[in-house]
């Protein structure tokens, strides 16, 4: 479907999963009810008590109506007449008024010592921070302390339960209000204009865990997905220490640098070792360093990536990046020259 979309055949994008349907498969789909950090283990067991809590109430409730319903059911030779209606009775008026003071006062408790846990966990020294930006509609990731900048793929240390090693976040948005969620690692962070909020994750599992923004913040908000990718500590390092290189120069594709540099991609992104700095969208000097484009529309190949830069609005309508208008030779050396960015 691809080649006959890259022919000028126009495919509707519902008809073309970019190849995502394949790879989301082999990730365990997101639950708050499989968690495996901190966070989302106090949410699941909140979570888990509450449920149970409404649930026994439900079976009380519905289980007395159908009694009831059942029990004084009009039958054949009932004389038409009400039963005898009760008026002002102290016990059941108390009992029906302190019981659920009882049962929501204990929910308030519970609740309020879960956001406690969560939030006033202290940082570590051995933390790891990252600057989480939202844009409509991806997620910015900066890890200052490594001098590290991608998108919408979260790398982060796997934590040892015994000796945590949680990863901090901080969160802010250069637009409109989006929300951060990825429901097995933590409960959804607002992410706000102007207003810095925070979380922290310690996966105890390694594995890539799918997230997506939880708010809405239009057009393509349901496009607004993100993965986190766990890693025990070596491969993590091993992970930082390429995205800390210059993007290697490849003779090969110096025509399609050239295409880059004298169009209005420097405007918005950015490729070190370039004159490219923009930061209106994704930091591309290591774009093949990651799984997925257009925060996670699409599997990043060539052939996805020819789609999109030629016109993104095919895999995402509405995404803010323009279609580049390129003529055939130039997208094709563009295209090279990004598959060079590893
Ligand atoms: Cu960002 Cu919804």
């Amino acid at each position: 479907m691809t080649i006959s979309l890259l022919a000028g055949t126009p495919i509707p994008a519902w008809a073309n999963d970019w190849g995502m349907g394949d790879s989301n498969s082999k990730i365990p789909p997101s639950s708050i009810f499989n968690p495996v950090s901190t966070p989302a283990h106090e949410i699941d067991t909140v979570a888990f008590f509450v449920i149970s809590i409404t649930a026994v109430i439900f079976l009380i409730v519905a289980g007395l109506l159908a009694y009831s319903v059942i029990r004084f059911r009009t039958r054949p030779g009932d004389d038409g007449r009400e039963p005898p209606q009760v008026y002002g009775s102290n016990p059941i008026e108390f009992a029906w008024t302190t019981v659920p003071v009882i049962i929501v006062f204990v929910l308030i408790l519970v609740t309020a010592r879960t956001i406690y846990v969560v939030q006033a966990a202290p940082r570590p020294p051995g933390a790891l921070s990252v600057h989480v930006i939202a844009h409509q509609w991806w997620w910015e990731f900066r890890y200052p302390d490594l001098g590290i900048v991608t998108a919408n793929e979260l790398h982060v240390p796997l934590s040892d339960p015994h000796s945590p090693t949680p990863t901090f976040l901080d969160l802010e948005s250069v637009d409109v209000a989006h929300s951060f969620w990825v429901p097995r690692l933590a409960g959804k962070t607002d992410v706000i204009p102007n207003k810095r909020n925070s979380m922290w994750i310690d996966p105890q599992v390694a594995g890539t865990y799918l997230g997506q923004c939880g708010e809405y913040c239009g057009t393509e908000h349901a496009m607004m997905l993100l993965r986190v990718i766990v890693e025990p500590r070596p491969d993590f390092d091993r992970w930082a220490t390429a995205q800390k290189q210059p993007p290697v120069v490849d003779a090969s594709a110096s025509h399609g640098r050239a295409v880059f540099e004298s169009t209005s991609c420097v405007n918005c992104h950015t490729i070190s070792g370039t004159r490219a700095d923009g930061r209106f969208g994704p930091d591309l000097t290591h774009l093949m360093a990651r799984e997925t484009i257009g925060a996670g529309v699409a599997m990043n190949t060539p052939a996805h990536l020819k789609v999109w830069v030629n016109d993104p609005s095919v895999m995402k309508p509405g995404a803010l990046m323009p279609a580049m208008n390129l003529d055939d030779k130039d997208l094709d050396d563009l295209v090279t020259y990004l598959a060079t960015l590893r």
